[in-house]
């Protein structure tokens, strides 16, 4: 409870996180064991129901998760994070269909609806994720959908009663991998 709680207030700022890109720290993000659990979430993009969506990733970090999606027809990928460090090396991995921004979840108000918006492990440094997602969700274009990616841990549960009180968990897929992390990784849709 105490470590829940603690975690609920654990929300570096920009300067924060620019310190850690800084110093390589989320290097490791990039490596092989996070592979598997990339790719869950690129099955699930290629899955969903628009045929050339408009990917929004919230917290994209150094832009890894594109060099996984950049094989999908997609229309335009938007990658937002707080940390202006990480979006720098993000543009340097940009094509021509791509785009990152240093901006936080909670302001930004996209100018195009997103077909497919992904929480790739952001979700413990949102504020009030149940507000959060919950505006992202009516963000969604027809047939829209949202990825989630959390590290499994029992603090970490209080993320899934929150995503359950405000979408709908369509399909959810557990990744474990041998140096013994493990991820769960869900399909949401919005409230019918
Ligand atoms: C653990 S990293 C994950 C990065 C990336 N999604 C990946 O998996 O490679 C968490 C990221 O969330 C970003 N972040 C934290 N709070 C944020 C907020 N309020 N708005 C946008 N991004 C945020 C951080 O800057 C960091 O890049």
């Amino acid at each position: 409870m105490l470590n829940r709680l603690l975690h609920r207030e654990y929300q570096p700022s920009a300067g924060d996180w620019d310190r850690e890109y800084a110093s390589g720290h989320w290097r490791y993000l990039a490596g092989l064991p996070e592979m598997a659990r990339m790719a869950v979430i690129v099955g699930y993009a290629a899955a969903a129901g628009s045929p050339n969506p408009v990917i929004l990733d919230v917290g994209c970090g150094e832009g890894t998760l594109l060099k996984a999606l950049r094989d999908l027809p997609y229309r335009t990928y938007r990658g937002i994070d707080l940390s202006p460090v990480a979006i720098e090396r993000a543009r340097a991995s940009a094509g021509p269909r791509d785009s990152f921004e240093a901006v936080g979840a909670d302001v930004l108000t996209p100018d195009e609806a997103p077909d497919i918006i992904i929480f790739n492990e952001v979700l413990y440094y949102l504020k009030d994720v149940e507000q959060l997602v919950s505006r992202y969700l009516s963000m969604l274009g027809p047939e829209g959908i949202a990825i989630v990616s959390v590290h499994v841990r029992r603090r970490h549960n209080h993320i899934w009663r929150s995503l359950g009180r405000v979408g709908r968990i369509v399909d959810q897929v557990m990744v474990r991998h041998s140096i013994g992390t493990a991820w769960q990784i869900a399909l949401i849709k919005p409230p019918e």
